[in-house]
């Protein structure tokens, strides 16, 4: 029986969230085989939908499972149509598509169905009195695969760091491959010094970003046009400001990192402007 409210969507049928089963011989169970996407929404808007969706289309062909509903218009009717069956305004929305169920042999099966799984969870949005204090952040070596680019199911990686991060009463995790910054556990990263805003080159070692897209056009907007590059673990350290950008944290001033203030300890006016725009292009302030 379908519940108004908290449906999710499994292969086709929409179901209350505990009646969804799936194949415990489902490769995205057995070898973490697929990808997912998480998109926003805004009073009931599905925000920069297009990018995410091209973005996930994009990843099911990386990893050569086929699209089960033919493109990005397939897929947007069918995330509306999620959205609608929701009782919040502000949603996080979670799409997962594995290569289906089959018997276990590494190679891909001769037949098998993707499995598409879809829910959505509520969004909180921070007050702008919250959003300005800050949050704590700590940095690892990054110990993950060379594909940061795809959109994969297999987080074990971002699972231990992010509980690493926990552990130490901060909000974000942030990797450093070989001396140079990569990307948060599950976000991208930013950086200020001196008024002149930097993010890690978008190349195979990192997700390319739907938030962080975002923020560059708005720091643009104010003059502030962000340059891609390596950022060296020093430079990150000496920063007067690090932000942390996803579709589930927005965009989030890191204050202090592995104990020790960025900056001033407080978040900057790199920050304040990004907020602002991002709210603004949201439609919604907390
Ligand atoms: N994570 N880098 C990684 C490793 C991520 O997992 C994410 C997002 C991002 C930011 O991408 P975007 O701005 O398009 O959300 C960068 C999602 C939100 C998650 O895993 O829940």
């Amino acid at each position: 029986m379908n519940i108004p409210g908290s449906d999710v969507y499994l292969n086709g049928e929409w179901l209350p969230r505990g009646e969804a089963r799936v194949s415990a011989f489902d490769r995205g169970f057995i070898f973490g085989d697929g990808i997912y996407e998480v998109i926003p929404v805004y009073n009931r808007k599905p925000f920069l939908m297009d990018r995410h969706l091209e973005r996930m289309v994009d990843n099911l062909a990386k990893v050569k499972i086929p699209d089960p509903h033919g493109g990005v218009e397939g897929w947007a009717k069918l995330v509306q149509a999620l959205v609608d069956r929701q009782a919040f305004e502000n949603q996080k929305l979670y799409i997962q598509i594995t290569r289906g169920a089959a018997p276990r042999l590494h190679s891909f099966p001769d037949k098998a169905e993707p499995t598409v799984f879809m829910f959505t969870d509520e969004m909180m949005i921070l007050s702008d009195e919250r959003a300005k204090e800050g949050f704590k952040g700590v940095t690892m070596p990054d110990f993950r695969w060379l594909r940061g680019d795809i959109k994969s199911i297999s987080l074990l990686a971002a699972v231990l760091g992010s509980e690493h991060a926990r552990q130490h009463d901060a909000t974000e995790l942030i990797f450093i491959r070989e001396g140079i910054v990569t990307e948060g556990a599950s976000s991208n990263v930013l950086i200020c010094k001196d008024g002149q805003l930097s993010s890690p080159v978008t190349d195979r070692r990192i997700l390319p970003g739907v938030t962080v897209s975002l923020a560059e056009e708005v720091a643009a907007k104010v003059g502030m046009p962000v340059e891609h590059r390596d950022i060296a673990e020093g430079e990150l350290r000496a920063a007067d400001e690090v932000m942390i950008t996803s579709s589930g944290k927005e965009i989030v001033a890191i204050v202090s990192l592995d104990g020790k203030p960025v900056g001033d300890g407080k978040s900057g006016p790199a920050f304040a402007k990004l907020w602002d725009g991002y709210r603004e292009a949201s439609g919604v302030r907390g």
